[in-house]
């Protein structure tokens, strides 16, 4: 049996891409999956197929930028189970654009969603974390988190931003028994890149993005870092496409 059986994780952005495909490969091995995003069409349809494999998982509409909705599934998911063991700050936008494209209400919503979200899922769960005396943060940032391309320049600082925080959290919650892990995708196939509206970042991306890991591979990434005994913190990892 799984050492993720029983765990209660709950992962943002779990209507598509990598959160979708972290939930079901979480579900499959046991674990009870709280999972948000703002499409609930999508959350519902994914409960169904976890829940037709025998899997346990609660859906719950959220959007990370309202911080009462993060803590909300926060609340859920401890109402629920008892415990939150593992929050996976996943959801994330990346409309690129160069910046004399001032596409500033773009800017606004990647450090909204990018930023605000991952920082809504730590003061939700950190207190939970805190007084149980367990817990593990899991924080997605990307290859965008350690070098800038063209067109890149905010959704990269967004990422630099999650890889910094991550790192305040590691360095504040070291002996409190609570674990954190970034996890840092290179290119990998999902939704993300649908997001963008300057047609030159697209044509960019769509080159850019030919050689995709799959979606799995990320979320072996998250069972790696879930699965360590207590006393291992896995505090970065970088998954890149190998061809
Ligand atoms: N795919 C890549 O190449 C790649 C590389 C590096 C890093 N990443 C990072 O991986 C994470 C997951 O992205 P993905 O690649 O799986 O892309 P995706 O398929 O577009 O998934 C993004 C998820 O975020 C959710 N989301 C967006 N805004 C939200 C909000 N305000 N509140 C709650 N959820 C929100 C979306 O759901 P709703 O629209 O239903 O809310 C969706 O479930 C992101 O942080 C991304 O930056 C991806």
């Amino acid at each position: 049996m799984s050492v993720l059986n029983g765990k209660v994780v709950v992962i943002t952005g779990a209507s598509s891409g990598i959160g979708e495909t972290a939930a079901r490969m979480l579900a499959s091995m046991g674990a009870h999956v709280v999972i948000g995003a703002r499409r609930v069409e999508r959350l519902e349809s994914l409960a169904s197929d976890i829940q037709g494999a025998g899997g346990s998982v609660v859906i719950q509409q959220l959007d990370v930028t309202e911080l009462e909705q993060m803590q909300a599934i926060i609340g859920a998911a401890k109402s629920r189970f008892g415990k939150v063991d593992a929050i996976i700050n996943n959801a994330g936008v990346m409309p690129l654009s160069s910046l004399e494209a001032l596409k500033i209400d773009e800017w606004n919503r990647m450090i909204d969603v990018n930023i605000r979200g991952v920082l809504h899922g730590i003061a939700s769960g950190l207190p939970v974390m805190k007084k149980q005396g367990f817990g593990h943060f899991i924080n997605i940032a990307s290859i965008g988190a350690y070098e800038v391309t063209p067109s890149a320049a905010v959704y990269c600082a967004t990422k630099y931003a999650v890889r910094a925080i991550t790192d305040g959290l590691q360095q504040e919650t070291v002996g409190l028994g609570i674990r954190v892990t970034l996890v840092s995708p290179g290119v990998t196939e999902s939704e993300l890149a649908e997001s963008i509206t300057d047609n030159q970042a697209r044509e960019f991306m769509n080159e850019y993005r030919r050689n995709a890991l799959p979606a799995t591979a990320i979320a072996r990434a998250i069972v790696y870092a879930l699965e360590q005994p207590v006393h291992v913190d896995v505090s970065e990892l970088v998954i890149k496409p190998a061809m």
